[in-house]
């Protein structure tokens, strides 16, 4: 049986990781955290789930006795939680997205020390994309206009999401570009005709979208579009759940969903 903390348990990520670990036979939540000074302290991490009882009550900090830790918060917290981790030789799954430069740097640095799963879209069909959209981009990518539309609810805290960015770096790198001098984030006004090795992206943040993702490859007289629509949040949590039991026991190092997948 693996031991499993997560943290974060009253965001929408963590009520779904809380309600999916019920599924798994070979997985039990012994550990849930919430923001510190939090006045969900003490709550039952089930009932706060919208399930029965697990016994399980929330505390500010994770318990010592874990096998695995869960992530789905705010790149300050995750961050936190990762030297946690790093002092107490434990493995990590971190679904949050939205890091800056140098708090990615210590994540990397953390993952000399302990495994670490980093994975902006823990959803399978997402992952086959990934590497759809490089087949897509080596055959049609050079004389195509890339574009990558992305949608969530008005909740969501950063733009583009973690996994438009990601499906930017497959197709950038499929073409020997770097993202970081073709990525266009904005348009208004006179733009200008676009240039051909551009990679736009384009957000729409509203209701609850859970997450959709399309990659346009637009060209003379045709288009293709690979698209992916979540439909639910158990989607995401299965994902890391899946990452967590393949990750207890693996050496230290830095990993992704295409790791954990063999895709
Ligand atoms: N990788 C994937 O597949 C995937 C899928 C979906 C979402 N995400 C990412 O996951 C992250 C969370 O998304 P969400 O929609 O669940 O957001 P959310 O509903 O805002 O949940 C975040 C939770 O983290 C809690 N939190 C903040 N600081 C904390 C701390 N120091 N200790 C413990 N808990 C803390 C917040 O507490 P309060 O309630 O007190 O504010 C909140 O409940 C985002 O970065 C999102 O982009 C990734």
């Amino acid at each position: 049986m693996i031991r499993v903390g997560i943290t974060g348990v009253n965001g929408r990520m963590g009520k779904a990781l809380v309600q999916a670990c019920q599924s798994r036979d070979d997985l039990r939540l012994i550990s849930a955290t919430v923001r510190p000074g939090s006045d969900l302290t003490g709550a039952d991490a089930g009932q706060l789930a919208g399930i029965p009882s697990l016994g399980v009550p929330v505390r500010e900090s994770l318990e010592d006795d874990l096998d695995v830790v869960i992530d789905f918060t705010l790149p300050d917290a995750t961050v936190a939680n990762v030297q946690w981790c790093r002092r107490h030789g434990k493995p990590i799954v971190i679904g949050t997205t939205g890091f800056e430069p140098r708090q990615r740097e210590e994540i990397e640095e953390a993952a000399a020390d302990i495994p670490i799963v980093l994975a902006p879209n823990m959803s399978v069909g997402v992952n086959l994309c990934f590497n759809l959209v490089e087949i897509a981009a080596r055959a049609v990518g050079a004389s195509s206009d890339i574009e990558i539309l992305e949608a969530h609810h008005r909740h969501k805290a950063d733009a583009p999401s973690g996994t438009a960015l990601k499906l930017g770096e497959k197709v950038a790198g499929a073409l020997d570009r770097r993202l970081e001098e073709v990525a266009v984030y904005e348009r208004h006004g006179h733009t200008g005709p676009r240039p051909r090795d551009a990679i736009g992206f384009a957000t729409v943040r509203g209701g609850d979208i859970v997450g959709e993702h399309t990659v346009l490859f637009a060209s003379e007289g045709e288009r293709i579009e690979i698209t992916h629509k979540a439909t639910s949040r158990l989607n995401f949590a299965h994902g890391a759940l899946r990452a967590a039991g393949w990750l207890v026991g693996q050496a230290a190092g830095l990993y992704d969903m295409q790791d954990v997948l063999g895709l």
